[in-house]
């Protein structure tokens, strides 16, 4: 009997190009996976447009009394999807505790900076101000503090002179989608796990996270063998 294949939901705000990337990954046989719903705070986002209308999701945040009122029907209407995992991907809410402790272990998120460096928002500009000589984005699980979860891999990009923060978030949207598609694979393969503040892959504990490199492959600094 073929098995199941994992299910994937994803969050997000705003134009979903790491939504389009998982979808064209999957269409195209190189991520085993089903995206069995797009869940989004802002009924506009064009994310929601990526898939067909009975996997679309979407509430206006702001219409709701409370954080914890709209998550708790995010967290419905997500859960009835049934999914492995849950992908934020360009979701620009923060998920209040009972969300992500429901979901935990299983969601994870793509932030655009070398986390700890620049959680929040504004982390190109931020990047710049700082006057780093490299920037780029990571994959994390997600726990109740923002942006704070144990960094599974990461991508750099250099920072050019003359660098304005469009400039700098093109060329590191450039690295997050092959390191999201990577994270997935993992996660989508039974081969990533979160063990308290531990990711482990294969079992083993990670001590520092993944690197993609420039084939698309993550390695891992302190071993050096290939994910
Ligand atoms: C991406 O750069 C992602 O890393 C960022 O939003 C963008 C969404 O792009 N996420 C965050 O800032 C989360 N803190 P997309 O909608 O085209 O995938």
């Amino acid at each position: 009997m073929p098995q199941p294949l994992p299910r994937i939901a994803v969050l997000a705000s705003g134009r979903g190009s790491n939504l389009q990337a998982v979808l064209d990954a999957i269409a195209a046989g190189s991520l085993a996976g089903e995206v069995v719903g797009v869940f989004s705070d802002k009924p506009g986002a064009a994310a929601l447009q990526r898939v067909a209308p009975p996997l679309r999701w979407s509430a206006a945040a702001k219409a709701y009394p409370s954080r914890e009122a709209f998550d708790a029907d995010l967290a419905e209407a997500v859960a009835a999807a049934r999914p492995d995992w849950i992908l934020c991907a360009g979701y620009l809410r923060i998920l209040g505790d009972a969300f992500v402790e429901r979901f935990r272990g299983r969601t994870i998120n793509i932030h655009p900076s070398l986390l700890p460096k620049y959680r929040g928002l504004h982390t190109h500009a931020r990047a710049l101000e700082a006057g780093d000589g490299e920037h780029g984005a990571s994959v994390h699980f997600v726990i109740p503090e923002l942006d704070a979860g144990t960094v599974i891999a990461q991508a750099v990009v250099p920072v050019h002179t003359g660098d304005t923060p469009e400039l700098l978030a093109e060329r590191v949207l450039g690295v997050e989608h092959p390191l999201l598609l990577a994270v997935m694979r993992l996660a989508t393969s039974g081969r990533l796990a979160e063990h308290g503040a531990t990711v482990q892959v294969d079992g083993h504990p990670l001590f520092t996270p993944l690197r993609l490199d420039c084939a698309g492959r993550l390695t891992d600094p302190a071993g050096g063998a290939t994910a």
